[in-house]
């Protein structure tokens, strides 16, 4: 059913995305890395596997995001994802049988010291599999060089890799993979960047998503939906399942995403200590406008907070481009990202 919350893993439940579909799969049968990127909710996790799973290849899901909450990422973190993964796949047991520094038993998978041999020889163990880390970027605060790690596995492990994103500009920050003194320099790789459905494709995918659930929607309602929530899969996804529960309107379940994206978007901006205010001053500029220009920008933000220096706001604006919370185009900045546009107008009060 395409109105399922989780991310879909079956193609029985994934809607069209037939050209990302076959480009990840001939990028992952040829080459050795794969990077999907993607702005939130563009249905990124959903793609990866969906498409190993139509594949039937054996794979080994990392999701970072369970390390969000750490603030400097250590090797006894990132073992716990991976032993948590390990335990989650059924080859693993035959897989990690005679590996030093793992116990294999009734229990499941677990690391007897969680130490960087470990790591090196569960991972020589995978051989032949596909790992896959998803919300890659957040890996870089930490004291573990997992750049290095990733070139290590790149030229020594045969196991194909898979890097996720939302916060694209991160992620690449953390692969530098275009920078000459950096572990991953020169390692070919091939990205998948989704992005949003056409009005059309929109449109379809909610029509057959009501029809899944046997429920009469009229055109009126298609229309306000495809056009408040702007093509974003999971947005549309999520009115589609509470609209099929509720019978929320589409204002309405829009204002609950914007109010989501809000909170979302400021635990990522509290990364920014005190300078949080600046990040958020520049959003609201950025939300009042369709493009906001340099200009505009620094006279809102200079009108709140007072003087600002050229270099602080460009950092600032930078840090949100890469962030995925605002893109740059030519005629200035915007936030992409209908529900978080609102979001920033309407709920950002009181951070
Ligand atoms: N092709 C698809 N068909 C049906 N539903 C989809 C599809 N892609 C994504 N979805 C739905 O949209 C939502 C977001 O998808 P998913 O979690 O895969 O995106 P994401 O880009 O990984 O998001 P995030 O950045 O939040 O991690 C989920 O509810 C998922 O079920
Ligand atoms: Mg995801």
């Amino acid at each position: 059913m395409y109105f399922d919350a989780e991310p879909k893993r079956d193609i029985r439940d994934f809607f069209d995305m037939e050209e990302p579909l076959r480009n990840f799969e001939s990028a992952l049968n040829k080459g050795k890395l794969v990077v999907v990127s993607g702005l939130r909710r563009y249905g990124k996790t959903s793609l990866i596997l969906t498409a190993l799973n139509k594949m039937n290849v054996q794979y080994l899901f990392l999701d970072a995001r369970l390390l969000s909450a750490v603030t400097m990422i250590s090797i006894n973190d990132f073992l716990g994802v991976l032993e948590d993964a390990l335990n989650r796949v059924s080859w693993s047991k035959t897989v990690l049988k005679s590996v030093e520094g793992v116990e294999v038993g009734g229990f499941g998978v677990r690391f007897r010291n969680r130490s960087r041999e470990t790591l090196l020889h569960t991972l020589h163990a995978l051989s032949g599999k596909v790992i896959v880390i998803d919300e890659a970027q957040l890996l870089r605060r930490s004291s573990v060089r997992f750049d290095q790690l990733l070139a290590y596995i790149y030229d020594h492990v045969d196991a194909k890799v898979v890097v996720s994103g939302s916060q694209v500009g991160l992620l690449y920050r953390f692969l530098r993979v275009g920078d000459p003194d950096a572990p991953l320099f020169g390692r070919p790789y091939i990205e998948i960047r989704l992005g949003r459905l056409p009005p059309e494709k929109s449109r379809q995918f909610l029509l057959e998503g009501f029809s899944q659930e046997r429920i009469h929607v009229d055109d009126a309602l298609i229309d306000k939906a495809v056009s408040l929530f702007d093509g974003v899969i999971g947005w549309l996804t999520y009115f589609g399942f509470t609209h099929s529960r509720s019978k929320e309107q589409p204002e309405d379940v829009f204002r609950k995403a914007s109010q989501l994206a809000a909170k979302e978007a400021s635990s990522i901006l509290n990364t920014y200590g005190i300078a949080k205010r600046r990040y958020v001053e520049v959003l609201r500029t950025i939300a009042s406008s369709d493009q906001a220009r340099w200009s505009e920008i620094k006279r809102g933000v200079e009108a709140r907070l007072g003087r600002i220096p050229n270099n602080t706001l460009a950092n600032i604006l930078r840090n949100l481009v890469d962030s995925g919370l605002i893109e740059r185009h030519q005629a200035g900045y915007a936030i992409p990202d209908p529900a978080l546009k609102n979001g920033v107008l309407h709920h950002f009060s009181g951070l």
